[in-house]
């Protein structure tokens, strides 16, 4: 076994079910003392108990591994400064954080609620803000920690009736970028997962697009076999929480079983005047090449686009 968690200590925010059940278990199996944090709510953030956290912490101390359960809300100040407090009580450390916990409510964008979209936001963005900062002076103070977000397809490329959603994964690529760039000189390594897995998340998804988006086919091919189990997307997840991963600053999809790098970047473009700026009608004129080509990259235009882009190529 390469990669070992042994020593460490790990924070999984969301923990309690889906992808971040199995992450909690993976680095309890690799040695590391696991804070399994879930606020147990349903899909869309309501309700709340003890029981989701409770239930991995008992499966993993079934394993012989060492987790604690919390119940906090990572969507504000004193939640997140309580798990990182636990964390600390229990382990006396806190090595790496893997911001995972999420929400979901699908509605079109002119139908969205104040009350949803702040929801959303609150709980994937401004949750990993707070968890981040919460965390950050123990992991400089170490001079080492390990920070994983969990971006989307549905923010990076798009998703219908995921403007919430999809805005708050793009911010959250964002702020990875940030903890990567100012992380650097404390030893702090921060990279983000954009993972697919068929959770409850995803089965609310396919739901509400079909109850809104008519003539939609959802069903996968035969082929795809079990490749949208949540096990699919920890071994990447559980990879960038580890020491082994030294690389910062990447956005990382792992869809049907293809783990890969997503790059933001630039093509090299119409180059104008740089003493004065270009007029409307150069725009216009050069607009082929300020579009540019993009050769070998898969640019899918929604998330299902890149299921799709997966999937046509053999496995
Ligand atoms: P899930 O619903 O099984 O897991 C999310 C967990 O977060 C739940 O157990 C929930 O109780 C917990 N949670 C929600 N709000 C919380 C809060 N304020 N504080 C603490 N815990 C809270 O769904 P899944 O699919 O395992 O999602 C894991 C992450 O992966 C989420 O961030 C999600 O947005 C992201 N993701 C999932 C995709 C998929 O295809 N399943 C696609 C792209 C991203």
């Amino acid at each position: 076994m390469t990669v070992s968690f042994a020593g460490r200590a790990v924070i999984v925010t969301g923990a309690g079910g889906g992808i971040g059940r199995e992450y909690a278990l993976e680095i309890a199996r690799r040695g590391g003392k696991v804070l399994v944090n879930d606020f147990g709510g349903d899909v869309a953030g309501r309700g709340g108990a003890a029981t989701m956290a409770q239930a991995v912490v008992a499966e993993i101390e079934a394993l012989g591994g060492t987790a604690v359960a919390n119940q906090d809300s990572v969507a504000t100040t004193e939640g997140a400064a309580a798990i990182v407090a636990q964390a600390l009580d229990a382990f006396g450390r806190v090595d790496a954080l893997i911001n995972n916990a999420g929400i979901m409510r699908n509605t079109f964008l002119a139908e969205t609620t104040d009350e949803d979209w702040d929801a959303v936001i609150a709980t994937h963005l401004t949750g990993s803000f707070r968890m981040t900062r919460a965390v950050w002076p123990h992991m400089a103070a170490a001079g080492y920690g390990r920070i994983v977000f969990t971006a989307s397809s549905a923010g990076l490329f798009g998703s219908p009736m995921c403007g919430a959603y999809g805005a708050a994964k793009a911010g959250v690529a964002g702020l990875m970028n940030l903890a990567a760039l100012e992380g650097a000189a404390a030893g702090i390594v921060a990279n983000a997962i954009m993972p697919n897995a068929n959770t409850r998340m995803a089965a609310q998804a396919g739901a509400d697009w079909q109850a809104r988006i008519p003539g939609l086919e959802l069903s996968l091919p035969e082929g795809v076999g079990n490749a949208m189990d949540a096990g699919f997307n920890m071994p990447l997840g559980v990879y960038l929480a580890s020491e082994a991963c030294t690389d910062t600053q990447g956005l990382y999809s792992q869809c049907l079983g293809r783990s890969a790098r997503v790059v933001i970047g630039a093509v090299p473009g119409w180059q104008g005047h740089r003493q004065s700026p270009p007029d409307v009608d150069d725009i216009a004129a050069h607009w082929g090449e300020i579009r540019g080509s993009v050769n070998g990259l898969d640019l899918p235009a929604t998330s299902s686009a890149e299921l799709a882009m997966v999937l046509a190529r053999d496995p």
